[in-house]
């Protein structure tokens, strides 16, 4: 038996709570395998810390955060929170956890599952096989700079300001996970920001050209322009393996990325820091899709991503990659043949409730434990 883990779970709002509770029966099984065993937290956070204790994210929380060994988190958000201060809106609680927590990489794969070919946007033939990791750094950039605010000018006017800043050690260290995950696939990474119009963009650039001569002449690094990569992205999407970018790009073509996909529904995301001088590595894992408050609490969310997040957490945060490589297996397997959430419903297919695509999932599990 592997010695203890420990973990903190934050279902968050809407739909958050249905899936976590899916991916929980998961973490039974690798438990009730012997494989593992887990010392389980599970707190607030977002709207529903807000609603429990004010704040989006507690002190205490983020303590906790600190202390395990990775966090599964669901996600935050709702029209109930609308009219809250922006400071302690439910998104800030994530964003002060990925701050804290100083996981800089996000890693966004977009995947496109044999399964699901029809689902997307884009004709079968522009994504079949489609496998696209995006690592957005996570913890910098727009999100985070200063100066930022809202201030009143002399003529009773209003400016709002955010600021673009990036320096060498932050692109260094996202670059890095780039370049490292590239080795482990195609080996190629394409860099993305504006270099024709912002220094920041410049330097990025710099840094990562500096960095593939330095320590990875033997990955394959090329540079694209924001706007033209999301349009390439549309175009031809399968052109790409490894795409390393600031945070507010990497948030908008992620999106983009998953939607090629045709199932927000199916895609987990890790977001990871550098490993301390003990080995510990923090990480939080976190399914693309939102709080979908239009179905929250209506038995219809897709608990895949979810479930499919846990299995990165146990690949990269316990190393347990035959675990992770069951759980990817037997989703694949249920959506090849169970039936499916209305998200990625398909003629001829039976539409099933969180539950059951949880149910079919534990017992193709269960077939192989
Ligand atoms: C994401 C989300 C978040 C972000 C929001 C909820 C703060 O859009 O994870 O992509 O912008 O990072
Ligand atoms: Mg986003």
């Amino acid at each position: 038996m592997t010695a203890n883990k420990t973990l903190l779970l934050l279902p968050g709002d809407g739909i958050g709570p249905e899936v976590m509770a899916q991916a929980r029966r998961v973490l039974d099984w690798v438990q009730s395998s012997g494989r593992a065993s887990f010392q389980i937290f599970e707190d607030h956070a977002g709207g529903a810390a807000i609603d429990a204790y004010g704040v989006p994210v507690t002190d205490a929380t983020v303590a906790k955060a600190k202390e395990v060994d990775a966090v599964l988190f669901g996600s935050v958000g709702g029209p109930k929170w609308d009219s809250v201060p922006f400071e302690i809106r439910p998104e800030a609680g994530l964003l002060r956890l990925r701050s804290e927590l100083q996981v800089f990489a996000n890693l966004r794969p977009a995947k496109v599952f044999d399964a699901l070919v029809e689902s997307s946007s884009l004709k079968p033939e522009l994504v079949r096989g489609l496998d696209i990791m995006i690592v957005r750094e996570c913890i910098g950039g727009i999100y985070f700079g200063e100066p930022r605010g809202i201030e009143t000018l002399p003529d009773g006017s209003q400016r709002g300001i955010n600021t673009e800043v990036y320096t060498t050690h932050e692109i260094q260290r996202v670059g890095r996970v780039a370049f490292e995950l590239a080795r482990k696939r195609q080996n190629r990474v394409c860099s993305v920001e504006k270099a024709n119009v912002m220094e920041s963009g410049l330097l990025w650039r710099q840094v990562m050209t500096a960095l593939q001569a330095a320590e990875f002449p033997d990955v394959a690094l090329s540079h694209m322009y924001a706007d033209n990569c999301a349009m390439q992205l549309a175009k031809n999407p399968r052109q790409f393996d490894v795409i390393v970018t600031g945070n507010l790009f990497g948030d908008i073509l992620s999106d983009l990325a998953a939607m090629l996909t045709g199932s927000l529904g199916l895609l987990p995301s890790a977001t990871l820091g550098a490993r301390d001088a003990n080995g510990r590595l923090p990480g939080f894992y976190e399914p693309i899709h939102g709080s979908a408050p239009d179905i929250a609490g209506q038995a219809k969310a897709n608990p895949m991503a979810q479930i499919l997040s846990l299995a990165l957490l146990l690949r990269y945060s316990f190393d347990m990659e035959e675990d992770a490589a069951a759980i990817e297996a037997a989703v694949e397997r249920v959506l090849a043949k169970a039936g499916r959430t209305p998200d990625i419903a398909a003629p001829g297919r039976a539409v099933i409730t969180t539950a059951e695509m949880g149910d079919a999932l534990i017992a193709e599990l269960a077939a192989i434990k």
